[in-house]
């Protein structure tokens, strides 16, 4: 199973991948998740993505295609996996389609899923998120509180606000959602209706409901049109 979860900053992404993919026993792909940690690390590409990430603009395509290529030819991803986060700009779904002189293969994209939800929705749950920075995994001080408050449920380690959560952060990342990863929704719709046994099944989800019922949604859709 091969899929891509699409959606605005902080549509809830990362929380529905850690549900579908401990589902489907397959590795959740967050570019997002890759460079924090690697700016945590303080390696080149931490260093190269730090100020980027801060400012709420995209790291470059082909830093984010490099990255995402040499994460796919590890052995765990044989059976498939999720991308969260990735494709966001209309050159990385190509690099994913075609041949491209980043990825030197194709890679089949069974589902795409997106998660709608609308903006001011989304300045709410970005405010009060937290995360575990070494894992990922994602709280909110109301929606989603970790059992001890700023402990993460796992391992008690401390949470963290994302340092591009602030308002003001949230809206340019939202800006740039509009503009530049916007016009995949369509990309793929075009696709599937034009058909091809390459199209992905396009599937979209309306976002507003809990976590439960998101999550419900999804995977009806995706046993629903099983490939
Ligand atoms: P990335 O980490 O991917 O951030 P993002 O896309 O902006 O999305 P988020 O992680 O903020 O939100 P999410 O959809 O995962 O929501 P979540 O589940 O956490 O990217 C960060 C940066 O890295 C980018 O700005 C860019 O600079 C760079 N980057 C990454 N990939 C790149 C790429 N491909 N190309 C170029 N640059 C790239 O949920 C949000 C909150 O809401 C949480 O608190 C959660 O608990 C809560 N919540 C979730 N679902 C619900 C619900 N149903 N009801 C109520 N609350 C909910
Ligand atoms: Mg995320």
């Amino acid at each position: 199973m091969r899929i891509i979860l699409l959606g605005a900053p902080g549509a809830g992404k990362g929380t529905q991948a850690k549900l579908i993919t401990a589902y489907y026993h397959i590795p959740q792909i967050s570019t997002g998740d890759m460079l924090r940690v690697a700016v945590s690390q303080g390696t080149h590409l931490g260093l190269q993505a730090k100020a980027i990430m801060d400012s709420g603009q995209l790291v470059s395509d082909e830093v984010i295609i490099r990255l995402v290529e040499a994460r796919i030819r590890q052995a765990d991803c044989i059976n498939g996996f999720l991308f969260d986060g990735f494709p966001r700009t209309l050159p990385q779904a190509e690099a994913i389609r075609a041949n491209s002189i980043f990825i030197d293969f194709v890679i089949e994209i069974d589902h795409v899923v997106e998660i709608a939800v609308d903006d001011e929705e989304i300045v709410k749950r970005l405010s009060g998120r937290r995360i575990h920075l070494a894992s990922g995994r994602i709280y909110h001080l109301s929606y989603n509180p970790p059992h001890i408050p700023n402990k993460d449920d796992v391992t008690g380690e401390a949470l963290i606000q994302r340092k591009d959560d602030t308002e003001e952060t949230v809206r340019e990342r939202l800006r740039i959602y509009h503009h530049q990863t916007k016009p995949l929704l369509c990309y793929y719709q075009d696709w599937q209706l034009r058909g091809g046994p390459d199209a992905p099944c396009y599937i979209s989800i309306d976002g507003h409901a809990s976590v439960e019922e998101v999550r419900r949604q999804i995977f009806a859709a995706l046993e629903q049109n099983k490939r």
